[in-house]
């Protein structure tokens, strides 16, 4: 957040903003990360008229940076106090993280494991199409592999671009773990803060947040993903008994996508939450369920448009018809 845009007359704030959620208003001229903002509870709520001042660890209501927890109270809760929400990347709508773990459109959260050493395709619509391939294991006596995302491939247009974790034996934080490339052309992206890359139409556009391992990839009127290398930990490897070999800590990505102007068809293993009509058909009451379509969503390479349920087409043609055309 640039810090002037927000630091508004307090009225005129109070005047503009929807009243029924909290508004943040600038204190003490609210330059400075904290003490930041307060929050103020609209009219009638139980809370109006408190003055809550918000954690250290989240001054921010809508803090700029997207995984820097943000601080939100809850103006109908007689308590009336300012908490810190969302910590990570894997907290919000849109996210795969982990053995993958993702927040569908819908804001449910789910598991599909697909196959190690597999492609699927995370989504497809008819401008784009995002395929993630899927690195794992399978301890003896398991019946299917544990997975994470390892590399994520970008279709669109007659463009592509792909992001990868680099393997790694230990993790080192300070050594960057992140390829890319760019219609097959390896992408050079020198390492530190706001570090970019911009595709030569200016279409797609890769920035580092930090000095290395974590990025933000942003192509233009569709789709921008915050993605991160980050490894199988020990605990991690210790409470999900994945046991992970002494000489590889599986780096893998974790990513958090934001999308623009998708289309009511929007398929692929993410994509189809986005469905306005979507209805998550995972069991009720199991804590995280297991959402299946590993057969749809199989497509033979990172950057192949083909899958059995995908949309995107590069060409013009759909893919259904590439598909009946290779079946002929
Ligand atoms: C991590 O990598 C840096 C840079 O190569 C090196 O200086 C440092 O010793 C490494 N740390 C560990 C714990 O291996
Ligand atoms: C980089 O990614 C890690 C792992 O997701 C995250 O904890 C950290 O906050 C990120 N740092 C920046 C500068 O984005």
């Amino acid at each position: 957040m640039k810090a002037g845009s927000w630091v508004v007359d307090a009225a005129l704030l109070v005047l503009f903003l929807a009243a029924s959620t909290a508004v943040e208003v600038a204190a003490g001229g609210g330059h400075g990360p904290w003490p930041g903002p307060v929050l103020m509870c609209p009219r009638g709520s139980p809370c109006f008229h408190k003055w809550v001042r918000c954690p250290r660890e989240c001054p921010f209501r809508r803090p700029w940076h997207p995984y820097a927890k943000s601080c939100y109270i809850d103006c109908y809760n007689p308590k009336c106090e300012a908490v810190c929400k969302g910590s990570g990347p894997c907290d919000h709508k849109g996210s795969g993280c982990k053995d993958p773990r993702f927040i569908g459109g819908d804001g449910v959260v789910f598991y599909f494991h697909g196959r190690k050493d597999n492609h699927f395709a995370l989504v497809s619509d008819s401008r784009f199409q995002i395929n993630a391939r899927f690195i794992g294991l399978r301890p003896t006596g398991r019946t299917r592999d544990f997975t994470w995302i390892q590399a994520l491939g970008f279709i669109f247009g007659s463009h592509t671009f792909t992001v990868e974790a680099a393997r790694a034996k230990r993790w080192n934080d300070t050594v960057d773990h992140l390829r890319f490339s760019y219609d097959g052309e390896l992408v050079e992206l020198p390492q530190g803060h706001k570090s970019s890359w911009r595709s030569p139409d200016m279409e797609l556009m890769v920035e580092r947040m930090g000095r290395t391992n974590n990025i933000t990839v942003k192509l233009e009127g569709m789709v921008e993903a915050s993605v991160n290398v980050v490894p199988v930990t020990e605990e991690d490897d210790r409470i999900h008994k994945y046991q992970i070999p002494s000489d590889d800590c599986f780096a893998h990505l974790d990513v958090q996508f934001s999308f623009y102007g998708l289309s009511s068809e929007v398929e692929g293993v993410l994509g189809r939450t986005y469905q306005p009509d979507y209805v998550n058909p995972a069991k009720r009451g199991v804590a995280i369920p297991v959402l299946g379509g590993a057969d749809k969503y199989w497509t033979p390479s990172l950057l192949s448009p083909q899958c059995s349920a995908c949309v995107f087409s590069p060409t013009g043609t759909t893919t259904s018809m590439i598909l009946q055309i290779a079946e002929n």
